[in-house]
């Protein structure tokens, strides 16, 4: 099922996440919702709180749908290791249309559980490396606009406010 992605300033979009505890059928539904979502949006990453669901989860498919292992399910994940800098251009689901340069790790290494409750570890550089710490981030409550320099930061969120004024956003 395609469910409405929730965009700034809904505040679940801040929040920290709660751990995922139980790898049910529920969760699973739960998972496909998320990717269904996601390629309904064009996106290549989406966390939980996306949708509004304030759960510690996320999915990343770099391959936008063409390649069935490109799946990716992260559950409770964290970074354990990074390597090096990247500034590069990004954007996000719950703030269309912007795109901005932000500062990210070039490598790290995530440790997550999958749909089994099992934890595994992937690394990653370049882009999915920045789709992980962008989609991490969401799960601590941050988005990438907090990740800017305060200058940048402002400058979007007039451009947001204008748009919300207008009834566009
Ligand atoms: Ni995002």
């Amino acid at each position: 099922m395609i469910r409405p992605i929730v965009k700034y300033p809904e505040p679940i979009l801040q929040q920290p996440t709660e751990l995922v505890t139980e790898f049910n059928e529920e969760l699973r539904t739960l998972v496909d919702d998320m990717f269904e979502s996601m390629y309904a949006a064009k996106g290549i990453g989406l966390a939980a709180p996306q949708i509004g669901v304030g759960k510690r989860l996320t999915v990343i498919d770099l391959s936008n749908q063409e390649n069935p292992d490109g799946k990716l399910v992260l559950i409770n994940p964290e970074v354990v290791e990074t390597q090096g800098r990247l500034y590069e251009e990004e954007g996000c689901l719950s703030l269309p249309e912007i795109r901005e340069k932000v500062v990210r790790a070039a490598k790290v290494k995530v440790r997550a559980q999958n749909l089994d409750g099992e934890w595994f570890e992937i690394e990653g550089e370049e882009l999915l490396a920045r789709a992980l710490q962008h989609e991490i981030d969401h799960l601590d409550g941050v988005l990438f606009i907090f990740r800017m320099s305060a200058l940048k930061r402002d400058l979007i969120l007039r451009k947001i406010r204008k748009l919300q004024r207008a009834g566009e956003w």
